[in-house]
């Protein structure tokens, strides 16, 4: 989860270094810092926090001519976020980077320092460049060396390393975590943890594949497979696009991605609706010959849309569906039957745990799907088949647009099964995909209501929790809706499904406790109504969601009499999300970059 970039050419180096590093420090922000190679000779720059003070750090460095730099943001796993734990990390005459998590460091420091190398940090890391001067000594070149360390590191990790006997060469590895290779116009290449850095300055990008590892030098990408094959380099096209990964005029991205949903949701449709049926031109209707049931697994906001699906796959589909969590799923033994369709749902299509049991999956036998944001990450290529959520750059470390893409194409997979299966008539069918369509304008953010969601904010600073809570895929949509706000105000809050508050929780209630009530007029609106209308006799401070006045309510925010609960849910997710960022942002807090979060969790 940290980023990492790396640059050999003749132009300004330390910018495309700390360029780059902008665009990863959604990633971690615990430290960062840059190595330069130029002349034999190291220039080091390191500062904890975030990048703004590297780059004071680094203000009068301005190499020029030919350089090897490479740079690192960290999200700190071993040891403190101090400046010694800060990347790159230093041997004798070498440097490193890396991301994800070298699992048997410990083994491997305690041999190296019995053969008298000096550890510096407290990281796992650092093992890596140790190991290579080792080998350094007894090898015959720097590459037989690099290759050597390689082979004996476990775990997951994405590594640059740069040494002074080989001046003009980035040393890599892949494992577990991503890595993409670039070059630009002049042929200069350029290495990242993610395509954002490399946008605008490459327009052609190597993907590598888990295993592959290699060297780049001025003349040569040179790049082995894990049975030490050499591959040919296969180049993609790198889109051009760097404007929707800015801020438009916005306070906070993730106030620019709330706003943006409108319009990505457009591009999660498109092409894929007709009037009368759901299109999915990636999938072949034969991935669920012999499917008997759906295990959906996830993480975080991705597992809210994950358990949101699960009712409509059952309402709508009729199959039966189970829900896991992927750090739970993939150590409780499961049992995994080969008529199951193993679905993951990811964001990054990078998350550690997610990804252990897409191949714990697959390594069963079964059938498997990933609904994700980014192409060509590690799921995409995975999985059997990929539905891509069409979400744009997601910068923001809280999760909005994604989640409501991945609910869009969930719904329209429920319906895909709905007709495969002749679950739901071809009217209703139909009648969903009006749904569907009405989904982008619902999302369309009008003044009056930021407005008043913003004034309302102002009266739930404090207290001692907050409770969202909801029935049906109204209780997915309240565990996010506390999720959102735990992440970004630091204030506790759970979601609860409405009706098992008396069942515990309502002990709790108080003038002090905040309840956000999600109250659609079409799902049950009857049984949440009294469901809160307890928690108000317990006094508990309420703020109601409803298109229907709720006169137990303290505060109240009127949505749209739209005709069926999914537009509801679209609705109230755009009120829960603006709700929390107004409430944060009135803390002070660094909506973007929450503390102790990172954007994508490539470590378990
Ligand atoms: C919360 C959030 C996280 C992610 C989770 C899984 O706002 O973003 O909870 O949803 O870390 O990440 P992905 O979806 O990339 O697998």
């Amino acid at each position: 989860m940290c980023g990492i970039v790396g640059y050999l050419g003749s132009k300004k180096t330390k910018d495309i270094l700390l360029d780059g590093l902008q665009e990863l420090e959604y990633r971690g922000y615990d430290s960062a810092g840059i190595a330069v190679l130029q002349n034999d000779d190291f220039s080091v720059y390191k500062a904890v926090g975030k990048l703004i003070n590297l780059q004071e750090k680094a203000s009068s460095f301005d190499p020029t001519g030919f350089a090897v730099g490479i740079g690192h943001t960290r999200w700190a796993t071993h040891g403190k976020p101090t400046e010694l734990n800060a990347h790159p990390h230093l041997g004798e005459c070498s440097y490193v980077v890396h991301n994800g998590i070298i699992e048997n460091y410990a083994v491997l420091k305690q041999t190296l320092q019995k053969n008298g190398a000096k550890f510096l940090s407290q990281t796992d890391t650092e093992v890596i460049v140790h190991l290579f001067e080792k080998e350094l000594k007894s090898s015959a070149s720097a590459f037989d060396a690099f290759t050597k360390t390689v082979s004996q590191l476990h775990g997951s990790f994405a590594i640059l390393l740069v040494t002074k006997s080989e001046d003009k060469t980035i040393f890599f590895a892949k494992q577990g975590s991503p890595m993409i290779i670039g070059k630009d116009a002049d042929s200069e290449k350029y290495f990242a943890s993610s395509d954002t850095p490399l946008i605008g300055r490459c327009s052609e990008v190597i993907y590598l594949d888990d295993g592959d590892y290699g060297y780049v030098t001025p003349d040569e990408i040179a790049i082995f497979d894990k049975d030490s094959k050499k591959k040919t380099p296969y180049f993609s096209k790198l889109s051009t696009n760097k404007l929707s990964a800015q801020k438009s005029g916005f306070r906070f991205f993730m106030e620019k991605e709330i706003y943006e949903q409108s319009e990505v949701i457009v591009d999660t449709l498109t092409g894929r609706i007709t009037d009368k049926e759901i299109h999915f031109e990636e999938l072949d209707s034969r991935l669920f010959e012999g499917i008997n049931e759906i295990k959906l697994c996830a993480c975080g906001t991705s597992y809210h849309a994950a358990l949101a699906s699960s009712y409509l796959f059952e309402r709508y589909a009729k199959i039966r569906v189970s829900v896991e969590i992927a750090s739970e799923f993939r150590y409780k033994e499961p049992l995994l039957c080969k008529d199951t369709l193993f679905v993951v749902i990811s964001q990054s299509g990078e998350t550690a745990d997610t990804l252990e049991t897409l191949k714990m999956a697959k390594k069963a036998g079964l059938k498997t799907l990933v609904v994700c944001n980014v192409d060509n990450s590690s799921m995409v290529r995975l999985a059997d088949a990929s539905l891509l959520t069409r979400a744009g750059i997601e910068k923001g470390v809280a999760s909005t647009k994604a989640f409501a893409t991945q609910l869009v194409v969930l719904w329209m997979l429920s319906l895909y099964l709905a007709k495969i299966k002749s679950s739901l008539s071809s009217d209703e069918i139909a009648r969903q995909i009006s749904l569907l369509r009405e989904v982008p304008g619902l999302l369309k953010i009008k003044e009056e209501l930021h407005e008043k969601i913003t004034r309302l904010s102002k009266r739930y600073l404090h207290g001692h929790g907050f409770f969202f809570i909801g029935r049906d895929v109204f209780y997915p949509l309240a565990l996010e809706g506390a999720l959102k706000l735990k992440e970004i105000s630091y204030l506790h809050a759970e979601g609860y499904p409405s009706g098992e508050m008396k069942h515990g929780p309502i002990a709790l209630a108080d003038p002090e406790l905040f309840t956000i009530a999600l109250l659609p007029r079409h799902m049950l609106y009857e049984k949440n109504k009294s469901n809160v209308e307890e928690l108000s006799a317990r006094d508990s401070t309420i703020c109601a969601i409803s298109p229907v006045e709720f006169d137990k309510a303290d505060d109240y925010v009127k949505t749209s009499d739209v005709k069926d609960y999914m537009l509801e849910f679209f609705e109230m997710m755009v009120i829960v999300q603006l709700l929390s960022m107004e409430i944060a942002i009135r803390l002070g807090n660094d909506v973007d970059m929450p503390r102790n979060l990172a954007k994508s969790v490539t470590v378990e």
